[in-house]
């Protein structure tokens, strides 16, 4: 099955609501000069709650092929759950996707991935496709067991998901020492991994099913690296952080076909 590679950039703490439209302005301006097909190679954004408003307004005024989501979702639906942000709000201001699990969400917020299962279940529930992302730290590469890590981490978000949801997810493989410490996992690496995460979807699921979902590498992507992580089987996108932040350098990222075949 074809899969349509996805280049989504995840903004972080960066960007506020005037520079967050700009950068998709110029984003769109040179990837409609480039002549950019965006069924061909899918590009999203990700950038903070307070950015989504504008952004949606962009986009729809402009008819922009850039689709757009949130860095994270609220498990609850609503009530008494003081600074988090539902789905259903997301989902109101248009998003596409929603990053699920980031290691800095891990790291900083503690989310385990009980928790996770129940963000991915809110994405779904409000018709987002969340971006689960997975990955190793450098104590576990070192170790050698980075495979089985990741996949301890996509069983416990995937807890519960159903085959009609599943087939829907994308999911990110960033291994946590290469996420903007410039030091970019080899190919090889990402490919590793990645195929793991497809052969445990067949185990899970199905072999039709794993065949349909993108996988997606993430840490220190740029333009320059870009085409020879693409090459790989089963990456099918980037979820790119520090890169995003510059329209020039992430639209050279979306157009990694053009570097593929020496443009
Ligand atoms: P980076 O971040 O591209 O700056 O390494 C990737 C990410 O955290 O998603």
């Amino acid at each position: 099955m074809a899969r349509t590679p996805l280049i989504a950039g995840n903004w972080k703490l960066n960007l506020d609501h005037l520079e967050a439209t700009h950068t998709v302005q110029k984003l769109a301006w040179l990837l409609r000069d480039a002549k950019h097909d965006f069924n061909e190679v899918e590009v999203a954004v990700l950038p903070s709650f307070t950015s989504l408003r504008s952004v949606q307004t962009l986009v729809d005024a402009d008819k922009l092929d850039i689709k757009y989501g949130a860095q994270d979702i609220s498990a609850n639906v609503s009530g008494a759950f003081t600074g988090e942000v539902a789905g259903s709000q997301l989902a109101k201001l248009g998003c596409d996707y929603v990053a699920v699990g980031h290691s800095e969400r891990r790291e900083h917020h503690r989310e385990s991935n009980e928790l996770l299962a129940a963000k991915v279940g809110a994405a779904f529930d409000n018709g987002i496709v969340p971006i689960l992302c997975v990955g190793e730290g450098l104590d576990v590469r070192k170790e050698g067991k980075q495979v089985e890590f990741t996949l301890a981490q996509i069983d416990g978000a995937l807890e519960g998901l159903d085959a009609e949801r599943a087939k829907q997810i994308v999911i990110a493989y960033e291994p946590v020492w290469a996420i903007g410490t410039g030091e970019v996992a080899t190919p090889e690496d990402a490919q590793e991994v990645c195929g793991a995460i497809r052969g445990r979807l067949t185990e899970l699921y199905s072999a039709e099913l794993a065949d349909g979902v993108r996988v997606l590498y993430g840490g220190s992507v740029k333009s320059s690296n870009i085409a020879s992580i693409m090459d790989k089987p089963d990456v099918d996108g980037a979820l790119v952080g520090g890169a995003s932040l510059d329209p020039d350098e992430f639209a050279k990222i979306a157009r990694f076909r053009a570097h593929q075949v020496g443009l």
